[in-house]
């Protein structure tokens, strides 16, 4: 990896700009919100390209024609986070801890399937920029939430 300071909402236009025809394609609101004034962070930008575009595809291909994928930025003195809601099939009590396993194989509605190892990944790249990332469901077909937190530049 290569950390170098940037500002993390380079990362986020640049995701939105890819996935959006994905987004358009099962006709989701697709709404991403970009803060007016820098975030500025030391990270890689490939892989942390790589970590939200992951998350943005598994809200893109859980989530029923027609939902609603949004991106939010919050802050907090000391770190930034991003975090992405969708409404589709959401995520069982049980098998949240299991979402950052490798080859996790959760069971999934219909014939929707995957290879288990976004997640993994992603969590590598965040924990070896010194942040975070967690998964948030209320229950099966409530949506999910996943927030990747990292450490702003002091
Ligand atoms: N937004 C989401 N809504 C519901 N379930 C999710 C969501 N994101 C991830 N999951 C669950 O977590 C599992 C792991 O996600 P991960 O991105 O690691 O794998 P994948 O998308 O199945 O495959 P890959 O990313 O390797 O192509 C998914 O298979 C799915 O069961
Ligand atoms: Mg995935």
């Amino acid at each position: 990896m290569e950390i170098v300071p940037m500002d993390l909402r380079d990362v986020i236009k640049q995701c939105e700009h890819e996935l959006k025809p994905l987004m358009d394609e099962k006709k989701h609101t697709f709404t991403v919100q970009i803060p007016d004034h820098p975030l500025q962070i030391n990270g890689d930008f490939a892989r942390l390209n790589q970590v939200i575009s992951n998350i943005l595809t598994n809200s893109q291909k859980f989530t029923p024609d027609g939902g609603k994928v949004e991106v939010t930025v919050s802050e907090k003195p000391e770190s930034v986070s991003i975090s992405v809601k969708d409404n589709g099939i959401g995520i069982r009590k049980e098998d949240i801890a299991k979402v950052f396993d490798l080859f996790s194989d959760i069971k999934k509605p219909g014939n929707i399937k995957g290879t288990g190892l976004g997640l993994n990944v992603a969590k590598g790249i965040i924990e070896a920029h010194g942040g975070k990332i967690e998964a948030f469901s209320e229950s099966e077909g409530k949506g999910a939430i996943f927030t990747t937190t990292l450490p702003k530049i002091k």
